[in-house]
């Protein structure tokens, strides 16, 4: 959560580059945005800081900014104070010196804003951020140097977090990492530091990711390392990453959700297309482990449902599974011989990581798919198996879901032994999906939409591993269309949901191609003989149903192009309601806190 990004160098349009870069990471918050940078005046440098609510995609004319070789930024999802211009980041010290932007919590910042208080500090919003603004001035008031004040600081705090701040007196930018995703971008002559790589794409593609408990001084030559706990210097491997800038940018689209959900038609074959080595080393884990869990957050943990499905039927394997969220409560049967495989697409979802976290003090083997090479959770996994998506920056995930989908059927049978007729399936199934992604079928998707667009309520059920795509689906649409959803598994709905079906209500039946077909049409039935309103999707025009969605028959796969229907239908009710899929209100894209 949060966008941090900040930038020194020898161009003088810092606040320009930083405002350019923090666009890129709206996605991961949008509720106010705020720059800080140096400016001159009477000959001394002084702070100048803007902070405003609202999109920073609305900021056009930067022309007003002082010109200045450094500047950091933010774009900001509320956690402490509301969301005003006041609480937006950069925060300063009281003698206007310091600068500071943060992602995280800072759990015990009320102890220490007493503290401070006691001493004369005064506050002027109502954010933890603060704080450690003015902690780190304390320090550097009694005497010790801007590195050893914010080593000092940051021991202070309990959380995770990430901060980066300057001083008006030290031509450098500080950060530090402690739970919270920080990456340095190193360009020639010119060194950046975002909480995702697409701020600093445009300029370079060297970075080297910070690890917890690490602080960087960034210099316009390049960065310094230290360790956060001992302030020694360490070094650290440049690494090239593969992501290209039009990957990370619109084309012609005018939603990135929509253009990721376009792109399915390459990522399933990207995500399938892996060594099989690689591929067989981790099925053997699952295969071989005494007790396997999945686990996973939102969409990530739909898909991990999924995979209990696909590895029950497929595979013949018990997998357990639990959201991440509630992970920490089952510590107790992790062992040695455990494997966990963690899903998610940016790899930085605190809730996956405090799972993992456990997990590795078990002893058990941590193993994930994930979408972001050199995130947390692929560096703290003992394996991993990238799912190659590309950057999905449109909130709602969807390219990373019909990929990881893709990459658990593909274990699945390679668990069985089968990995070859896993991956035809899957290739096949890739190539009908371009029957569903074509304006053809958008514009059937969008008149369906139309005529759903006012609808209170929403039922979607699904039976097996369409069970969790049902789940799936709910999500999808309650969070870009705000239409209240909930899913199903369709026999659960006579024990009680089915008492809210009433005439017109639109209840979306996903058809699986298997044996679960006969009977999602009898809960279809059921839900049809209380006037509700059927939308189906599947392979065949079934007698029950209003609405259809025609999708290939694509037999044990049929969860991940049931999906697409959906994705379509979830973007096209956001557009006809007027919204923007892209940034659903309280949503942020990496949910980075607990
Ligand atoms: O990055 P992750 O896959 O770990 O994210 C997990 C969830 O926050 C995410 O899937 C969320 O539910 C999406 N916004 C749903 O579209």
């Amino acid at each position: 959560m949060c966008g941090i990004f900040g930038y020194i160098g020898k161009k003088n349009n810092a606040p320009e580059i930083v405002i350019d870069g923090l666009k890129r990471l709206e996605y991961r918050g949008y509720d106010s945005w705020g720059i800080a940078t140096t400016s001159e005046e009477k000959g001394t440098e002084q702070l100048y800081v803007y902070k405003k609510v609202g999109k920073i995609s609305e900021m056009r004319d930067t022309s007003a900014f002082p010109k200045s070789t450094l500047a950091i930024g933010h774009s900001r999802w509320a956690t402490h104070g509301g969301v005003t211009d006041a609480n937006a980041h950069p925060h300063w010290n009281s003698k206007k010196t310091l600068a500071l932007v943060h992602n995280g919590i800072l759990e015990n910042y009320a102890e220490v804003k007493a503290e401070l208080m006691k001493k004369g500090v005064k506050f002027i919003t109502e954010t933890d951020t603060e704080v450690a603004v003015h902690l780190i001035s304390h320090y550097l008031e009694s005497g010790l140097d801007l590195r050893k004040a914010v080593l000092k600081a940051s021991a202070r705090f309990d959380g995770r977090f990430a901060f980066v701040l300057f001083s008006i007196h030290s031509n450098s930018i500080i950060a530090v990492r402690r739970g919270a995703p920080l990456i340095v971008g190193v360009g020639k002559n010119e060194t950046f530091i975002a909480s995702d790589i697409p701020a600093f794409l445009p300029y370079t593609d060297k970075v080297n990711y910070l690890d917890d408990h690490e602080m960087v001084e960034l210099l316009p030559e390049g960065p310094k390392f230290y360790s956060l706990k001992t302030g020694k210097s360490i070094e650290k491997r440049l690494i090239t990453i593969e992501w290209q800038i039009e990957d990370a940018e619109k084309g012609d689209f005018e939603h990135y959700m929509l253009k990721e959900i376009f792109e399915q038609k390459e990522t399933i074959l990207r995500a399938i297309n892996q060594d099989p080595e690689e591929i067989m080393e981790l099925a053997k884990l699952i295969k071989n482990a005494r007790g396997a869990f999945f686990t996973g957050c939102g969409t990530a943990g739909k898909v991990a449902q999924i995979g209990v499905y696909a590895f029950a039927s497929i595979a013949k394997r018990h997998i357990n599974f639990t959201p991440s969220s509630e992970f920490t409560l089952f510590h107790h049967f992790l062992k040695p011989e455990t494997l966990i495989l963690a899903i998610s697409q940016s790899g930085e979802t605190a809730d996956v990581i405090e799972a993992m976290e456990v997990g590795k003090k078990s002893g058990s083997t941590l193993a994930s798919l994930v979408n972001v090479k050199g995130s947390t959770i692929d560096r703290m996994c003992d394996y991993t198996l990238l799912i190659k998506a590309g950057p999905e920056k449109a909130v709602a995930s969807t390219k990373a879901a019909t990929s990881q989908i893709s990459l658990l059927l593909l274990l699945a049978y390679a668990s069985a032994g089968e990995l070859d007729s896993g991956r035809k399936l899957l290739v096949e199934t890739a190539s009908k999906i371009n029957d569903l992604l074509n304006p053809r079928y958008l514009k059937h998707i969008s008149k369906i939409a139309q005529k759903f667009k006012k609808s209170r309520d929403i039922f979607i059920i699904g039976r097996g591993a369409n069970f969790p795509i049902a789940l799936e689906a709910a999500i999808k649409i309650q969070e870009v269309s705000y239409i209240h959803a909930e899913g199903f598994a369709g026999g659960e709905l006579k024990h009680g949901p089915i008492a809210m079906i009433q005439k017109g209500t639109p209840c979306i039946v996903l058809v699986g191609d298997d044996e679960t077909r006969p009977e999602i049409i009898s809960n279809a039935l059921e839900l049809k003989a209380r006037g509700a309103e059927i939308i189906g999707i599947g392979p065949v025009r079934e007698a029950v149903f209003d609405h259809w969605m025609y999708v290939p028959a694509s037999g044990i796969a049929s969860p991940i192009v049931n999906l697409i229907p959906i994705q379509l239908f979830a973007y096209c009710l956001a557009c006809a309601r007027g919204l923007d899929p892209d940034m659903p209100r309280n949503l942020a894209k990496s949910v980075t806190v607990k």
